[in-house]
């Protein structure tokens, strides 16, 4: 991460005009009320919501030090709502029914639809009542496995209003994964689609879900509906497809129907399933700690973890973050790229934008189909005035040029959002000069799928800003940096980064695993919610995160762990035993580069290799492949059995700086790892 560019830009005129907060010292003002008097400044903001009971208890309630004993966090004790009702209910009944909730943006720019707040409450109601008619009650587990399509975020809202928990897996995972989260999750509904198109590639969604259902009925769990939207018949093929489903003409339809495999007695097709169902379904009023959904992340250990968000806390952050970062006001036209199946799109494509009764793009498709002026041509299409998207997707684009971002008028846009991993300054720049016209106010905003939202952000009203620096903590959140010891570190310098106190979209557990919940965010520096990522405080107090420190990786905004790559090449059986560790990537941010040693009669063929690669494939999903694979014949350990990863880091980019190799038990093995490194752009 660049130390580099220190130049300040000031908020764009035309966003600090009207926003919401508009300097520094209004910033600092409703900062300081935050911290000092929590229940006061999220009291106000409660006020806005739907609360069926208010709170009856403390208003926050935690324990951050595990010295003390058991973590927790409690927020609006005894209160109920439901955050369903708020996304959908309370704008209908304030007369907002009429209101576009999204356009929806097809993978094919022929495909687009537009549907209303009004309209979506009727579809979750009658998709609430077939839950509720298959016994689907509060607190049970429904797995989501969808396309970017307006029936995921009904689904999602419907498991909600129901007083269940919704888990959705990210649409590019594969069946194992698929099978492992719904396994630990014990769910017993699964919702899907028949397919969808992204890009010109076909991803067959209920193909893969059943090889998930295989594996869950193996193991005795027990699912009871597999709900399967029909969405292949609505959607335009792309042209040139070659594999027989598509048929050479953008107007003609998908026709999928005779593909799709068919489990009578577990799967029921949307459309059907809601057909003479009630469209009115009374919301179950929760208690606000109760769990509103789980996601899962990459954990250290390779077991992903089931990351907890309870209902009352999620909606008061979720709303409040997604007003002020993107300065939202009810005239703007709202984008964010990222999938529903990562927290992103959780939290900023359906939660934050519906609390603020915001009227969004969905978009199905990616960055650079048909053409590599989508995001773009969505962008005027619709007027977006806020735009929400990933440095990845931003590095990926600034290849092409400015030409095809200059083609399109896109003069509407005002703030621009960077997430997912730290924004190199070069694309920072790319993003305000080129795609705002150095017209607007960028916000890089830092956050976890732990944290429910922004953490640490510029507010695009009030906030100067430094290109790479994800600048100042939100309301709420109290930063700090440590050392090693634990020791704080204050004003200028680089630590671990770590959270002083609970704000109310923190995460609240692991899901079924509270001690892992503890151990792992809580245990390294008792009192302290620690975020695995490390950052700089500069000499004017803004913030850089600088990447992770533990052994995870982010490759495209995607966090993985190195264990979880590592546990999917040892079962194949050539492999004794494998290291995989990050190499820098010009797009991606990250990439895996894996280092595997063979068991005895094994050769390293071109063969191996493609076996290897798809191995990570089929147990994680394509977004994980190995762009690296290079043999080792032995690794780098010490004397007590621990891999040296800093050492595979260095030979993975022909580093030869390695720092003290004395504790190694055999050093000689380093110069036997560079001599087997492939040649640079051969995996
Ligand atoms: C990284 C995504 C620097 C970080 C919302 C974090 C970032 C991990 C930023 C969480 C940013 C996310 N600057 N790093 N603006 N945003 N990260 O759980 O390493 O998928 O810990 O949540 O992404 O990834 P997750």
């Amino acid at each position: 991460m660049s130390h580099g560019n220190e130049q300040i830009f000031n908020p764009a005129e035309r966003v600090a005009k009207i926003s919401h907060c508009s300097s520094m010292e209004q910033y600092k003002q409703m900062y300081d009320k935050s911290l000092k008097d929590p229940e006061a400044f999220w009291g106000d903001i409660a006020k806005n919501f739907h609360f069926e009971q208010n709170v009856t208890g403390k208003f926050m309630d935690y324990n951050f030090d595990i010295s003390k004993g058991k973590i927790f966090i409690r927020w609006m004790e005894g209160a109920k709502t439901n955050i369903c009702y708020n996304c959908l209910d309370r704008h209908v009944l304030a007369g907002k029914g009429d209101q576009v909730a999204f356009y929806w943006e097809g993978n094919d720019p022929a495909d687009a639809e537009v549907v209303t707040y009004g309209e979506l409450l009727k579809e979750v109601c009658r998709v609430a009542n077939v839950l509720k008619a298959k016994g689907v009650a509060k607190g049970d587990r429904v797995a989501i496995y969808m396309p970017m399509i307006k029936e995921l975020v009904v689904a999602m809202l419907a498991v909600a209003r129901i007083g269940a928990v919704h888990s959705i897996v990210f649409g590019g995972y594969s069946a194992d994964s698929l099978a492992d989260r719904m396994l630990d999750a014990q769910a017993s509904v699964l919702i899907t689609a028949d397919a969808v198109w992204r890009g010109a590639k076909l991803i067959a969604l209920k193909e893969i879900a059943d090889d998930a259902l295989k594996v869950c009925q193996a193991k005795n769990v027990k699912v009871k509906m597999s709900l399967v939207v029909q969405h292949m018949k609505n959607v335009t093929a792309p042209q040139a497809s070659s594999n027989g489903t598509a048929n050479g003409n953008p107007s003609k339809k998908t026709h999928f129907d005779d593909k799709v495999g068919w489990n009578s007695g577990l799967d029921v097709w949307w459309h059907e399933a809601v057909k003479d169902v009630s469209s009115d379904c009374p919301p179950e009023w929760m208690d606000t700690e109760d769990p509103l959904f789980m996601l899962y992340t990459s954990g250290s250990t390779g077991k992903p973890k089931g990351v907890l968000h309870t209902v009352g806390g999620y909606m008061l952050y979720a709303a409040t973050t997604f007003k002020y970062t993107f300065d939202y006001h009810p005239d703007d036209v709202y984008f964010c790229t990222a999938d529903i199946g990562w927290i992103t799109g959780h939290t900023y494509v359906t939660y934050g934008p519906m609390l603020n009764n915001a009227t969004s793009v969905l978009f199905e498709g990616v960055p650079t189909y048909p053409h590599i002026g989508r995001f773009w041509e969505i962008i005027k299409k619709y007027k977006v005035s806020k735009f929400y998207t990933a440095p990845t997707a931003i590095r990926a684009l600034m290849k092409f040029g400015d030409e095809p971002v200059k083609k399109y008028d896109i003069s509407s846009l005002s703030v621009l959002g960077s997430v997912g991993e730290p924004i190199n300054p070069e694309a920072w720049m790319w993003y305000y000069q080129i795609v705002g016209d150095s017209n607007v106010s960028i916000a890089d905003t830092f956050w976890q799928t732990e944290t429910g939202g922004h953490v640490i952000t510029p507010l695009p009203g009030a906030t100067p800003t430094k290109p790479g620096s994800a600048c100042f903590p939100f309301f709420g959140v109290e930063v700090a940096l440590l050392d090693d010891e634990g020791k704080e570190v204050k004003g200028e310098g680089e630590g671990y980064l770590v959270f002083r106190r609970p704000w109310p979209g923190i995460m609240r557990t692991v899901y079924g695993n509270h001690e892992r919940f503890e151990t792992t965010y809580f245990k390294k520096f008792p009192g302290f919610y620690c975020t695995g990522d490390g950052a700089r405080r500069d000499k004017d107090g803004y913030i850089w995160v600088t990447g992770r420190i533990d052994d995870m990786l982010n490759v495209s905004g995607h966090l993985l762990s190195t264990a979880q790559v590592e546990s999917a090449l040892v079962e194949h059986p050539a492999v004794a035993e494998s290291a995989v560790v990050a190499r820098p990537h010009a797009v991606k941010g990250e990439c895996l580069y894996c280092y595997v040693t063979l068991a005895e009669g094994n050769d390293f063929t071109e063969k191996l290799i493609v076996e290897l690669r798809n191995k990570v494939r089929t147990k994680i999903g394509a977004f994980a492949t190995p762009d690296y694979m290079q043999l080792a014949p032995g690794l780098p350990k010490t004397r007590s059995g621990k891999i040296m990863r800093r050492v595979l880091r260095k030979v993975a980019v022909g580093d030869r700086d390695f720092g003290d190799i004395s504790t190694l038990a055999d050093p000689s093995i380093v110069e036997v790892l560079f001599q087997h490194r492939p040649k640079e752009g051969k995996v």
